[in-house]
């Protein structure tokens, strides 16, 4: 089975960027979080430990921690300079750990020992990994979970047809210019919107339908498998472990 090639996350300057352009938070972004926080508000006690998969600069942990204050979260990622840009984001802080694992290896759980974990998070990096073996670790995931847990799993996912995808492009790259996501780059916003739509994810046929990601997880035994939020090809979707 062929893996993507992810070398470019270990890449230094790649890191940089990206960890700069997500410096402006987009709307979407605060849609997304408020949808988080409140699934994690209506679980059915308080969540303590939160797992961040593929956390990159560590984004959806770092927002569970502001809005809950108490919960210790232990951010992990294939890159250790991601993990650096995590570090460096959340600051000293007692409740964060950070530890190096790549879901492209069988033994990716063995990371975590015997840590059992109220929620997990993974936004935007099991695309990342061929169908057969994303297919594997979220076969997985609910392992690390405790009963009851949930996992959150925030991607984007395939349009099911092209005009479909046009419409995707032109408004997460519109919402994310008038956001002032883009700023500082030379690029006008047609060349975005060109550049959006030949991102290597959509080329190298790494978007997957949701529907078919959403059966994954009935299949992996999660209860209350649903999608939680969506537009046009961003999505949030996910389910708990039965308790
Ligand atoms: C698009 S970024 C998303 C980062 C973060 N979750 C966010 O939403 O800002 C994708 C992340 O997935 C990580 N990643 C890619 N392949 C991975 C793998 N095989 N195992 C673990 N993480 C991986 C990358 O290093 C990168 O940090």
């Amino acid at each position: 089975m062929q893996q993507p090639d992810n070398s470019a996350w270990l890449d230094a300057d790649h890191v940089r960027q990206y960890v700069e352009r997500q410096k402006t938070s987009s709307p979407i972004e605060a849609e997304l979080f408020a949808v988080l926080a409140r699934l994690l508000r209506s679980l059915p006690s308080k969540p303590g430990r939160i797992l961040d998969l593929g956390c990159g600069a560590g984004r959806f942990g770092r927002a569970i921690m502001d809005v809950f204050d108490w919960v210790d979260v232990t951010f992990s990622d294939l890159s250790a300079e991601m993990l650096t840009a995590a570090r460096e984001a959340v600051g000293e802080n007692e409740r964060a750990s950070f530890l190096e694992a790549d879901l492209a290896e069988t033994a990716w759980r063995d990371v975590f020992g015997q840590q059992r974990f109220d929620v997990i998070v993974s936004g935007f990096s099991l695309h990342h990994l061929a169908r057969d073996r994303r297919r594997e670790v979220v076969d997985d995931m609910p392992r690390l979970l405790r009963p009851g847990g949930l996992l959150v799993v925030a991607e984007w996912v395939a349009s099911p047809s092209a005009w479909l995808e046009q419409v995707h492009n032109r408004w997460f790259v519109e919402t994310s210019w008038h956001g002032g996501v883009f700023e500082g780059d030379s690029a006008t916003f047609e060349q975005t919107l060109e550049r959006f739509a030949n991102r290597e994810d959509v080329t190298q046929g790494l978007l997957l339908p949701m529907d078919e990601q959403i059966g994954w997880l009935a299949e992996a035994g999660l209860d209350d498998v649903s999608c939680f939020w969506k537009t046009f090809d961003m999505a949030m979707f996910g389910g708990r472990r039965p308790a």
